[in-house]
Protein backbone atom coordinates (compact mmCIF):
# COMPACT_ATOMS: atom_id res chain seq x y z
CA UNK A 1 0.00 0.00 0.00
CA UNK A 2 0.93 3.54 -1.00
CA UNK A 3 0.99 6.58 1.59
CA UNK A 4 -1.52 8.54 -0.52
CA UNK A 5 -3.62 11.62 1.47
CA UNK A 6 -4.55 12.72 -1.97
CA UNK A 7 -8.19 14.61 -2.16
CA UNK A 8 -8.11 14.67 1.87
CA UNK A 9 -7.55 18.35 3.81
CA UNK A 10 -5.44 18.24 6.87
CA UNK A 11 -5.74 21.25 9.55
CA UNK A 12 -2.47 21.41 11.28
CA UNK A 13 -2.36 23.86 14.46
CA UNK A 14 0.21 25.58 15.16
CA UNK A 15 1.84 25.47 12.22
CA UNK A 16 4.24 28.37 11.76
CA UNK A 17 7.34 26.55 13.46
CA UNK A 18 8.47 23.52 14.65
CA UNK A 19 6.73 20.09 14.61
CA UNK A 20 3.38 22.03 13.00
CA UNK A 21 5.33 23.02 10.25
CA UNK A 22 7.65 20.08 9.58
CA UNK A 23 3.51 18.01 10.07
CA UNK A 24 2.31 19.93 7.49
CA UNK A 25 5.00 20.90 5.11
CA UNK A 26 4.93 16.51 5.25
CA UNK A 27 0.85 16.17 5.03
CA UNK A 28 1.27 18.30 1.90
CA UNK A 29 4.04 16.17 0.44
CA UNK A 30 1.66 12.95 0.67
CA UNK A 31 -0.88 14.92 -1.06
CA UNK A 32 -3.09 16.52 1.35
CA UNK A 33 -4.56 20.23 1.22
CA UNK A 34 -3.31 21.95 4.49
CA UNK A 35 -4.15 24.72 6.20
CA UNK A 36 -1.50 26.23 8.54
CA UNK A 37 -3.00 27.95 12.26
CA UNK A 38 -0.55 30.56 13.16
CA UNK A 39 -1.68 32.52 16.38
CA UNK A 40 0.82 35.49 16.64
CA UNK A 41 2.66 35.81 13.39
CA UNK A 42 1.51 35.23 10.25
CA UNK A 43 4.33 35.32 7.95
CA UNK A 44 6.48 31.88 8.79
CA UNK A 45 2.82 29.80 8.32
CA UNK A 46 1.98 32.49 5.02
CA UNK A 47 5.89 31.97 3.64
CA UNK A 48 5.23 27.77 4.12
CA UNK A 49 1.86 28.06 1.98
CA UNK A 50 3.58 29.91 -0.64
CA UNK A 51 6.28 27.40 -1.08
CA UNK A 52 3.59 24.48 -1.01
CA UNK A 53 1.43 25.99 -3.42
CA UNK A 54 4.65 27.12 -5.29
CA UNK A 55 5.86 23.02 -5.26
CA UNK A 56 2.26 22.26 -7.09
CA UNK A 57 0.28 21.06 -3.31
CA UNK A 58 -2.49 23.64 -1.26
CA UNK A 59 -2.30 25.56 1.39
CA UNK A 60 -3.48 28.09 3.16
CA UNK A 61 -2.70 30.11 6.70
CA UNK A 62 -5.43 30.78 8.63
CA UNK A 63 -4.87 32.83 11.96
CA UNK A 64 -6.56 31.98 15.15
CA UNK A 65 -5.79 31.20 18.66
CA UNK A 66 -6.53 28.03 20.05
CA UNK A 67 -7.83 29.07 23.66
CA UNK A 68 -10.49 31.11 22.00
CA UNK A 69 -13.83 29.21 21.66
CA UNK A 70 -14.62 32.36 18.76
CA UNK A 71 -11.52 32.03 17.11
CA UNK A 72 -11.65 28.09 17.07
CA UNK A 73 -14.94 28.01 15.18
CA UNK A 74 -14.15 30.85 12.12
CA UNK A 75 -10.89 28.68 12.04
CA UNK A 76 -12.73 25.70 11.14
CA UNK A 77 -15.28 27.67 9.10
CA UNK A 78 -12.75 29.07 6.80
CA UNK A 79 -11.06 25.72 6.89
CA UNK A 80 -14.40 24.57 5.39
CA UNK A 81 -14.59 27.73 2.93
CA UNK A 82 -11.21 27.51 2.08
CA UNK A 83 -11.33 23.08 0.82
CA UNK A 84 -14.80 22.12 1.24
CA UNK A 85 -13.80 19.11 3.71
CA UNK A 86 -11.74 18.15 6.59
CA UNK A 87 -10.28 15.06 7.09
CA UNK A 88 -7.10 15.57 9.62
CA UNK A 89 -6.82 17.50 12.57
CA UNK A 90 -3.59 17.48 13.90
CA UNK A 91 -3.69 19.39 17.50
CA UNK A 92 -0.56 20.66 17.74
CA UNK A 93 -0.17 23.93 18.92
CA UNK A 94 1.44 23.95 22.45
CA UNK A 95 3.75 26.39 24.93
CA UNK A 96 5.91 26.15 27.57
CA UNK A 97 6.01 29.04 30.53
CA UNK A 98 8.75 27.47 33.22
CA UNK A 99 8.55 27.89 36.39
CA UNK A 100 8.84 26.05 40.12
CA UNK A 101 5.71 25.86 41.53
CA UNK A 102 5.97 28.29 44.28
CA UNK A 103 6.80 30.88 41.67
CA UNK A 104 4.50 30.21 39.00
CA UNK A 105 1.89 32.40 38.63
CA UNK A 106 -2.32 31.45 38.09
CA UNK A 107 -1.30 33.33 34.71
CA UNK A 108 0.63 31.14 32.99
CA UNK A 109 -0.67 28.36 34.42
CA UNK A 110 -4.15 29.26 32.67
CA UNK A 111 -2.05 30.31 29.39
CA UNK A 112 -0.51 26.78 29.33
CA UNK A 113 -3.33 25.01 30.55
CA UNK A 114 -5.79 26.97 28.22
CA UNK A 115 -3.30 26.25 24.73
CA UNK A 116 -2.19 22.50 25.51
CA UNK A 117 -5.43 21.41 26.50
CA UNK A 118 -8.39 23.60 26.10
CA UNK A 119 -6.92 24.40 22.51
CA UNK A 120 -6.56 20.88 21.95
CA UNK A 121 -10.09 20.24 23.71
CA UNK A 122 -11.78 22.98 21.36
CA UNK A 123 -10.30 21.90 18.32
CA UNK A 124 -10.93 18.32 18.61
CA UNK A 125 -14.71 19.47 18.87
CA UNK A 126 -15.11 21.84 15.99
CA UNK A 127 -13.10 18.45 13.96
CA UNK A 128 -15.78 15.72 15.62
CA UNK A 129 -18.31 17.86 14.17
CA UNK A 130 -17.73 18.51 10.95
CA UNK A 131 -16.57 14.17 11.13
CA UNK A 132 -19.95 13.72 11.98
CA UNK A 133 -21.93 15.37 9.41
CA UNK A 134 -19.26 13.97 6.29
CA UNK A 135 -19.31 10.51 7.65
CA UNK A 136 -17.60 8.46 5.47
CA UNK A 137 -15.83 10.23 2.07
CA UNK A 138 -15.86 6.82 -0.04
CA UNK A 139 -12.61 6.29 -1.87
CA UNK A 140 -10.86 9.12 -0.35
CA UNK A 141 -10.30 6.98 3.53
CA UNK A 142 -11.63 4.35 5.57
CA UNK A 143 -12.39 6.65 8.56
CA UNK A 144 -14.64 9.50 8.83
CA UNK A 145 -11.67 11.36 9.95
CA UNK A 146 -8.96 11.54 11.71
CA UNK A 147 -7.25 13.33 15.10
CA UNK A 148 -3.72 13.36 15.98
CA UNK A 149 -2.79 14.97 19.70
CA UNK A 150 0.64 16.35 20.19
CA UNK A 151 1.02 15.29 23.35
CA UNK A 152 5.10 14.91 24.97
CA UNK A 153 6.91 12.48 27.11
CA UNK A 154 5.80 14.12 29.94
CA UNK A 155 2.43 13.13 30.10
CA UNK A 156 3.99 10.13 31.09
CA UNK A 157 7.37 11.62 32.66
CA UNK A 158 6.72 14.31 35.52
CA UNK A 159 8.64 17.57 35.20
CA UNK A 160 10.16 19.02 37.66
CA UNK A 161 9.82 23.44 37.03
CA UNK A 162 7.58 22.47 34.06
CA UNK A 163 4.36 22.01 36.42
CA UNK A 164 2.17 23.47 34.28
CA UNK A 165 3.20 22.14 30.77
CA UNK A 166 3.44 18.24 32.62
CA UNK A 167 -0.46 18.80 33.84
CA UNK A 168 -1.65 20.15 30.30
CA UNK A 169 0.11 16.97 28.36
CA UNK A 170 -1.06 14.57 31.03
CA UNK A 171 -4.47 16.30 30.49
CA UNK A 172 -4.12 15.46 26.43
CA UNK A 173 -3.74 11.95 27.02
CA UNK A 174 -6.73 11.19 28.83
CA UNK A 175 -8.38 13.58 26.69
CA UNK A 176 -7.37 11.50 23.19
CA UNK A 177 -8.06 8.36 24.78
CA UNK A 178 -11.37 9.74 26.00
CA UNK A 179 -12.49 10.83 22.83
CA UNK A 180 -11.52 7.89 21.38
CA UNK A 181 -13.77 5.47 23.47
CA UNK A 182 -16.44 7.87 22.40
CA UNK A 183 -16.60 8.20 18.67
CA UNK A 184 -14.49 5.21 17.67
CA UNK A 185 -18.12 3.68 16.79
CA UNK A 186 -18.28 6.50 14.02
CA UNK A 187 -15.66 5.27 12.47
CA UNK A 188 -13.17 8.38 13.39
CA UNK A 189 -9.69 7.37 14.61
CA UNK A 190 -7.89 9.42 17.14
CA UNK A 191 -4.38 9.18 18.59
CA UNK A 192 -1.52 10.75 20.15
CA UNK A 193 2.18 11.53 19.75
CA UNK A 194 3.95 11.91 22.24
CA UNK A 195 7.39 13.52 21.59
CA UNK A 196 10.57 13.49 23.24
CA UNK A 197 13.63 15.63 23.11
CA UNK A 198 13.23 17.53 19.08
CA UNK A 199 15.56 20.01 18.36
CA UNK A 200 12.63 23.11 17.97
CA UNK A 201 12.48 26.50 19.37
CA UNK A 202 10.68 25.53 22.14
CA UNK A 203 13.89 23.64 24.07
CA UNK A 204 16.61 25.55 22.16
CA UNK A 205 18.02 26.37 25.16
CA UNK A 206 18.30 22.72 26.10
CA UNK A 207 19.37 21.10 22.79
CA UNK A 208 22.54 22.91 21.90
CA UNK A 209 26.40 23.33 23.45
CA UNK A 210 26.90 21.93 27.00
CA UNK A 211 23.32 21.41 28.03
CA UNK A 212 23.02 19.26 24.33
CA UNK A 213 25.11 16.96 26.40
CA UNK A 214 23.76 16.49 29.64
CA UNK A 215 20.27 15.96 27.59
CA UNK A 216 21.80 13.07 25.12
CA UNK A 217 22.06 11.11 28.80
CA UNK A 218 18.50 11.12 28.74
CA UNK A 219 18.20 9.67 25.72
CA UNK A 220 19.21 6.32 24.97
CA UNK A 221 19.30 6.33 21.12
CA UNK A 222 22.02 8.80 21.51
CA UNK A 223 20.72 11.64 19.74
CA UNK A 224 18.46 14.66 19.55
CA UNK A 225 15.26 13.74 18.05
CA UNK A 226 14.38 16.27 14.29
CA UNK A 227 11.11 17.61 13.44
CA UNK A 228 10.76 14.53 10.35
CA UNK A 229 10.97 12.33 13.32
CA UNK A 230 7.61 13.36 14.46
CA UNK A 231 6.81 14.44 11.14
CA UNK A 232 6.26 11.21 9.06
CA UNK A 233 4.44 9.60 12.28
CA UNK A 234 1.92 12.45 11.81
CA UNK A 235 1.62 11.40 8.06
CA UNK A 236 1.49 7.99 9.06
CA UNK A 237 -1.11 7.79 11.51
CA UNK A 238 -3.36 9.82 9.30
CA UNK A 239 -3.25 7.38 6.63
CA UNK A 240 -5.04 4.19 6.20
CA UNK A 241 -1.74 1.87 6.75
CA UNK A 242 -2.66 2.80 10.12
CA UNK A 243 -6.39 2.19 9.87
CA UNK A 244 -6.80 -0.11 13.28
CA UNK A 245 -4.45 2.29 15.79
CA UNK A 246 -7.64 3.63 17.68
CA UNK A 247 -6.55 5.58 20.90
CA UNK A 248 -3.42 4.81 21.49
CA UNK A 249 -0.31 7.19 22.03
CA UNK A 250 3.19 6.51 19.83
CA UNK A 251 5.79 7.62 22.05
CA UNK A 252 8.60 9.02 19.71
CA UNK A 253 11.18 9.77 22.17
CA UNK A 254 14.91 7.39 21.25
CA UNK A 255 13.98 5.69 24.28
CA UNK A 256 13.90 8.44 26.70
CA UNK A 257 10.64 6.98 28.41
CA UNK A 258 12.22 4.19 29.26
CA UNK A 259 14.08 5.62 31.90
CA UNK A 260 17.55 5.23 31.52
CA UNK A 261 18.47 6.75 34.53
CA UNK A 262 18.06 3.24 36.14
CA UNK A 263 20.31 1.15 33.41
CA UNK A 264 22.58 0.04 36.55
CA UNK A 265 20.57 2.01 38.91
CA UNK A 266 18.03 1.90 41.45
C1 LIG B 1 9.27 19.70 25.64
C2 LIG B 1 10.73 19.95 25.35
C3 LIG B 1 11.58 18.90 26.03
C4 LIG B 1 11.08 17.51 25.74
C5 LIG B 1 11.84 16.45 26.52
C6 LIG B 1 8.95 18.30 25.23
O1 LIG B 1 7.59 18.03 25.38
O2 LIG B 1 8.48 20.64 24.94
O3 LIG B 1 11.08 21.24 25.82
O4 LIG B 1 12.92 19.02 25.57
O5 LIG B 1 9.71 17.41 26.03
O6 LIG B 1 11.98 16.77 27.88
Amino acid sequence: MQISLDQQVALVTGASSGIGAGAAKALAAAGAAVVLNYNAQPGPAEELAKQINDSGGRAIAIGADVSKEEDVERLFAQTLDAFGFLDILVANSGMQKDANAVDLSLADWNQVIGVNLTGQFLCARAALRIFNKQGIRQGVSRAAGKIIHMSSVHQRIPWAGHVNYAASKGGVDMLMQTLAQEVSQQKIRINGIAPGAIRTAINRAATEGDAAQELLKLIPYGRIGDVEDIANAVVFLACDLSDYIVGTTLFIDGGMSLYPEFRGNG
